[in-house]
Order: structure tokens, then C-alpha cells, then sequence
């Protein structure tokens, strides 16, 4: 295990961003409330674009909020340093509240209470792609030099955060549940409109039309791109390195087959095939895994 790492029952941990401590407490004491609205997601899946999708929603379609106070603050990620601790005392109503954690060591209160979870998922070659140039521009991942090593570390859940498998399927037991909802990165691509929609009215959120578009708009890759609440240059230095990849990186669907050889697709698709093979909701890049 790389020493930038640790481990909590089970599950690596950036040590740079998350305490055991801290995700101690996320798990036994940390207390949800009914109105509490989580953004789950595996890294690399669209967590930063659901964010300013749901602070804008929160906001009635006024992009104010977003464009004054970073992600980190609206919508803060529960596992990371001293944020549990913080978010207990907010008065914010309701709390937005971002993860990455997997369903098994996700906070104790949470069953049974009415928050609403909206897990949004990416093509899991899309993820790891994104993944190694995050890894090679942050300090919280080990760089994994070579894609070769990355897919190795993805596709045997060597890696925080643990199996995008394990992640998903935990998730996904989920389906079904009034409190519930996921939708694809790839899905807010093809149809962003419908997708906000969807996501108000699983809120409970009446945007009229004008509010729906200022979402629209104001949640596109370029917007997002030049925001200094969203890019994470205002984070201190050391922490990002946006010389080697911006975090808004490219933002596209499919970026995969231009990394991957024939061989890394073949060695992904066989782990992809065996993994899922009793998993029965379907998903847009189904159709692209050799069988
Ligand atoms: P790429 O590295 O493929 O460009 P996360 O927020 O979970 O860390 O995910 C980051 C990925 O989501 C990056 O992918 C980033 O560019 C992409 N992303 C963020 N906002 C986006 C947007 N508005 N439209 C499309 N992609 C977006």
C-alpha cells in the first residue's frame, strides 16, 4: 500500500484529505437529517457538476451562491478533514452533502432516515481516465505512472474509495427506495434539460422554465470551467497542480479510446464482464463491453 494512503475497515483513504478519526465519526455518530441531500458519487464520475446542479437548484435557478463561495463550502465532501464535525453545526437547510464513501461503511443514521440520495455514475473507462490525470495532479493519489498501472489499481480496487464495482453494486441496492435516485454523467450529456428536471422533482423543487435554463446554462462545461468557485484554483498551492491537467479536464464522454490500447480494452472488458455478470440494470456503455 502506498504510503500516501490508509486504510479503514477495508476501504484506502487519501491520508492527505480524510482522518480515521474523522471517518469514525462519519460512520457511528454523525447525525443525518430527514432533509439532508447527499451527492454520491466514485470519484471521477461528475460529483463537482452535480454539486453546482444542485446548489443552483437550491437557489431557485439564481447562480449567485455558486459564483461566491467554492464547491468545498456549499456542498462539502463528509469524508474529508474536520468536515463532520463542521457540518453538524450547520444551519443550512437543507444541507447538501457530497461522498465518495461506499454504501458499507456509509454513516449508521442514515438507514432509516428520509435524506435523499442522488448517485450519479460514469463509464467506468471514462472514470479511470479521468482518474489518472487527477492522480497525476493532485497530492492525493499515488501518480500511477503508467495507464497500464492505473488500470491494474482501478480494476482490483487497489485505489481510495475502493472497487468502482463494490461501489456500484452497494450503491444500487438502493434502487427502488422512494429516497433514492441515479443517473449517468452520461445521461447529463445527452440530455442535461431532462436530467435537471428529473432531479427537481425528485427534490421536490418547482423551478418554472427561466429558472430551469439558468441551471442549464449556468452548469455547462465552459461556465464551469472559468468559475474559480468550481475549478479549484483557489485551493491553497500544493494541493492541485493545474499545470500538469486543469481539473475541468475535457469533460466528454467516450475520452477512453484515446488512451486505451487494444489490450488494456480487452483486459478491462473481461474484469468489467465478470464482475457485473449477475448485475441487472443496464447502463449506456453496456453496448460498448465486449462480451
Ligand atoms: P474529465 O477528467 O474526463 O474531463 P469529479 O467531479 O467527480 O471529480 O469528476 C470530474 C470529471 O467531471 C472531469 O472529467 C470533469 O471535466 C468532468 N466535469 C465536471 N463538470 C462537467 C461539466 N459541466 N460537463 C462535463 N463534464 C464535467
Amino acid at each position: 500500500m502506498s504510503d500516501l494512503y490508509h486504510e479503514y475497515k477495508g476501504t484506502l483513504f487519501p491520508q492527505k484529505s480524510s482522518s480515521l478519526e474523522d471517518l469514525a465519526f462519519v460512520e457511528n455518530e454523525f447525525q443525518v437529517r430527514d432533509d439532508d441531500i447527499f451527492n454520491i458519487t466514485y470519484p471521477k464520475s461528475g460529483t463537482t457538476w452535480m454539486i453546482e446542479i444542485l446548489s443552483i437548484i437550491q437557489k431557485n435557478g439564481d447562480p449567485s451562491w455558486n459564483q461566491t463561495v467554492p464547491n468545498w463550502d456549499r456542498a462539502p465532501w463528509i469524508e474529508t478533514l474536520g468536515i463532520a464535525q463542521k457540518l453538524k453545526l450547520s444551519d443550512e437547510h437543507p444541507r447538501i452533502i457530497t461522498s465518495h464513501l461506499p454504501r458499507h461503511i456509509f454513516m449508521k443514521s442514515f438507514e432509516g432516515s428520509k435524506a435523499k440520495v442522488i448517485y450519479t455514475i460514469r463509464d467506468p473507462k471514462d472514470t479511470a481516465v479521468s482518474l489518472y490525470y487527477f492522480s497525476k495532479m493532485s497530492v492525493f493519489y499515488k501518480d500511477p505512472e503508467s495507464m497500464d498501472h492505473c488500470l491494474k489499481d482501478f480494476l482490483s480496487g487497489n485505489i481510495p474509495f475502493g472497487s468502482w464495482f463494490d461501489h456500484v453494486k452497494g450503491w444500487m441496492e438502493m434502487l427502488g427506495r422512494d429516497n433514492f435516485m441515479f443517473h449517468t454523467y452520461e445521461d447529463l450529456q445527452r440530455d442535461l434539460r431532462g436530467s435537471v428536471i428529473k432531479i427537481c422533482k425528485f427534490l421536490g423543487k418547482e423551478l418554472d422554465d427561466k429558472a430551469i435554463d439558468s441551471v442549464v446554462e449556468y452548469v455547462s462545461f465552459k461556465n464551469m470551467k472559468e468559475n474559480k468557485m468550481v475549478n479549484f484554483t483557489l485551493l491553497p498551492t500544493g494541493y492541485m497542480d493545474h499545470e500538469k491537467s486543469p481539473f475541468m479536464r475535457k469533460g466528454i464522454v467516450g475520452d477512453w479510446k484515446n488512451h486505451f490500447t487494444v489490450t488494456q480494452n480487452e483486459y478491462f472488458d473481461k474484469i468489467y464482464n465478470s464482475e457485473m455478470k449477475d448485475f441487472k440494470v443496464k447502463f449506456p456503455w453496456d453496448s460498448s463491453i465486449k462480451k
